[in-house]
This record gives C-alpha cells, structure tokens and sequence, in this order.
C-alpha cells in the first residue's frame, strides 16, 4: 500500500478539491457543486490508511506461528486465582466436613445476619416454600412440586450443612440458586430457615414468664396443612427455668 492516496489524506485533499472547483456559478449550482466535492472527499477519505489502523494485532482466539503451541491467546499461569475468588475456606464454600454437611455456621448470627436471610428467603425462597417455610408459595399453587415443609422432624434436625448444599447444588427437582444467592448470603438463609423453624416449634419454656401470647387466628385465614400452636394461658406456662 501507500503511493499517492496517503499523501491526499485528510484535511489536505478537502482543501484541494475545494480550491480547483470553478466559483462562477449560479447560487443552485454551487450548492451541487458543493455537495459532490463533499462526496469526493469523502471517497478519498474512505481510502485512507493511517499508522494506528494498520498496525500488528491479533483477533481473538486466532491460529498464530509466534508461540510454538500456534495459540494467539496465552494460557492462565498454573495456580492463577482472579480477584476475589481465592476459596482457602471449604466449609464456607461446600458446607461439607469431609463428605457430611456440617452442622455450623461459618460466622456468627448478629441481627443484621438474619434480617439479610429474611430478606433473600423472602426474594428466592418463598415463592415455593412460602415465607412459612410450609412448602405452599405461589408458585406450588400454581402447579409446580410442592417441597416438604420446612417443619417436620427430618428437616428440623437436619444440619445446616444440608440447607447450605441445597441451596448451591439444588435437590431433586429443585434447581439451584448458586448463581442468585453468593456463599455469604446462602448462610444468612440456612441461619434464617433454622429461625423459621423454631418459630413453629419453640417450647414454651422460652418465652419469657410474664409475657402475653397473642390470641390464635382463626382457622380461616391460616393455610389448609399449617397447625399453629394454640397459645396457653400464662398462669399454665412452666417457668423459664424448668426444662
Ligand atoms: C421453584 C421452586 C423452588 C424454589 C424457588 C426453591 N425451592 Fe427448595 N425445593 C423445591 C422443591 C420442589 C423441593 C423438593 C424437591 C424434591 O424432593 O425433588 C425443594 C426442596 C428443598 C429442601 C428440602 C431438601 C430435603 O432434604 O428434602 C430445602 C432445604 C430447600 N428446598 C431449600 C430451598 C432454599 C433455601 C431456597 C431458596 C434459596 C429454595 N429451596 C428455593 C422448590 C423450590
């Protein structure tokens, strides 16, 4: 390439087909004039070729004969880990001791640990399992599997390890949310579940002496399969010492 369309380039060969245009005409045909002088720089400019544009490159994922493996793209150093990805903690990450879910949690439950859980079971969780945890949100009622409430024995003594595992590799027909919910949050749910739990099945023997149940709903507006607790009078409760 190069010759004589390089050295017209730019504002150079503008200026040349404006000066070597006649200016005698008639205000119409100037404006034609100017429009095909317009269009011939525009041709000119098409044909331009400027250092930036053709140096050396690669596309991407092209044959190349500069490494001796033909690759243009270079492989990851051995051992490379992006930022934020370094996983030196399995049981954060898997939920499993060895091959059994363990039953810890990875940090500590603070207030702000399950309101986040709340938050995301309420978002990710709910809509099959309802915010009871009973299995029947809106999308069962609409025809989906209904899952097994969160309130019966075998779940309630599960250990956390197995909500954690659940929730990254999913269960059954149960897909999973790795993608939806990162590890931290993952727990702040499992936390949140075990609370739900015991919201249903809490002994008496933990709420405080003194304080006043509220009354039970009526039935009506409880779900089909949900029992709740009957509230006992105070003067029936153990105190808060006896087991
Ligand atoms: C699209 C509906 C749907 C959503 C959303 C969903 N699940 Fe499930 N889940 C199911 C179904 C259905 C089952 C029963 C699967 C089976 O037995 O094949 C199930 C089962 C479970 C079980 C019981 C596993 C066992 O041991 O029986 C747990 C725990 C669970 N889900 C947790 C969660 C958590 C936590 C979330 C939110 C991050 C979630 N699920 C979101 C549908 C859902």
């Amino acid at each position: 390439m190069g010759g004589a369309a390089p050295a017209l380039c730019g504002a150079r060969a503008i200026t040349a087909a404006i000066f070597s245009a006649p200016f005698a005409y008639s205000a119409v045909k100037k404006t034609s004039i100017a429009l095909s002088i317009a269009m011939a720089a525009l041709l000119l400019l098409a044909g331009c070729r400027e250092d930036m544009q053709v140096q050396p490159r690669i596309n991407p994922l092209r044959i190349s004969d500069f490494y001796g493996d033909s690759r243009s793209a270079r492989p990851l150093v051995d051992g490379t880990i992006a930022r934020g990805q370094l996983r030196n903690d399995s049981y954060f990450y898997t939920g499993m001791v060895g091959k059994d879910p363990g039953n810890e949690m990875p940090f500590p439950v603070t207030r702000e640990v399950l309101q986040r859980g709340r938050e995301r079971f309420n978002i990710f969780c709910a809509p099959c399992h309802s915010e009871l945890g009973d299995g029947n949100g809106m999308v069962v009622q609409r025809g989906y599997r209904r899952p097994p409430s969160y309130h019966i024995d075998r779940l309630r003594n599960a250990p956390l390890g197995h909500f954690y595992d659940v929730i990254s590799n999913g269960f059954g027909v149960m897909p999973d949310y790795a993608a939806q919910v990162p590890p931290h949050d993952r727990w702040a749910i499992v936390a949140y579940i075990r609370a739900l739990q015991l919201s249903q099945n809490a002994p008496a023997s933990l709420v405080p002496a003194g304080t006043a149940l509220p009354p039970a709903l009526p039935s009506s507006v409880l779900p089909n399969n949900f029992v709740a607790a009957q509230p006992r009078k105070i003067e029936e409760q153990e105190p808060l010492e006896k087991k």
